[in-house]
């Protein structure tokens, strides 16, 4: 099988945000797919809704990738989701690091977040023409400044010292084989795989919402990528991002 992810690489030294990048040169030119741009130090890196994204220079991975899922339809477009975080997790699995995903794409180690994903989509035809795909993952660095709650590194963790270049090509190795998997079609094994890997799936533990604090448990993720939660009074609440807080 053609490797898709990863088969283009641009290194910058210095820039604003990777994705920003990868959407600006969209613009102007075509790009392959699989198209990856990857800063050694970004000024303004974005992370969900309004958070910035920490990152020292030469410490991390950051970067975008640019895909084409026009076979997706928009119904299962939580699809690229699911692929993308579990590709994230082989890659740390391959280094003996089990990880989990925090609803809906956060890699967590234990209970802190060692990396973080941001997918831009641009949607034609009710199909998503284009993805941006950008992904932060802590390797290296040992202090973290920012009032991010719960940052983890992997170097951190494991307390070896990393090459960028070579968890890089690895990574990509592993999005790409969950992109083919996606490209298959095989909802079955992605949804399966993305469920027993879920951070507190089927544990009854403390959440949030409008309606205040209460205890729940993880039944699991609807087609359009809501998360289902039983409350203990045997509620079933469907929650979009944003709308439940992991206490
Ligand atoms: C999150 O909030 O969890 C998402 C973080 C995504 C960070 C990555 S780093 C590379 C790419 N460029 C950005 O500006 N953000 C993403």
């Amino acid at each position: 099988m053609k490797r898709i992810i990863g088969s283009t690489i641009q290194q910058i030294s210095s820039i604003d945000s990777t994705n920003n990048y990868a959407a600006a040169q969209l613009l102007t030119k075509s790009l392959p797919e699989g198209f990856v741009v990857v800063a050694n130090s970004q000024n303004v890196g974005r992370g969900q809704g309004q958070n910035a994204w920490e990152s020292e220079p030469g410490k991390n991975l950051t970067f975008s990738v640019v895909l084409y899922p026009e076979f997706l339809e928009i119904s299962k477009q939580f699809g690229l989701s699911k692929v993308i975080s579990l590709g994230v997790l082989d890659f740390l699995l391959l280094l003996d690091v089990k990880a989990s995903v925090k609803w809906p794409n956060d890699i967590y180690l234990g209970d802190k977040k060692v990396a973080g994903i941001l997918i831009e989509n641009s949607i034609r035809e009710s199909k998503i023409s284009s993805a941006i795909v950008g992904i932060g993952l802590n390797i290296n660095q040992q202090i973290f400044t920012s009032n991010a709650p719960n940052p983890v590194s992997l170097s951190q963790y494991t307390d070896k010292t990393y090459s960028l270049e070579e968890t890089l090509n690895q990574l990509c190795a592993c999005l790409d084989d969950r992109y083919q998997q996606l490209i298959q079609k095989d909802f079955g094994s992605i949804d399966n795989d993305y469920l027993t890997n879920l951070y507190r799936f089927g544990l009854w533990s403390d959440y949030s919402d409008q309606e205040g604090d209460f205890e729940g448990r993880i039944l699991g993720v609807d087609k359009i990528g809501q998360l289902e939660i039983e409350k203990r009074s045997g509620e079933i609440m469907k929650y979009q991002f944003k709308e439940v807080v992991f206490k």
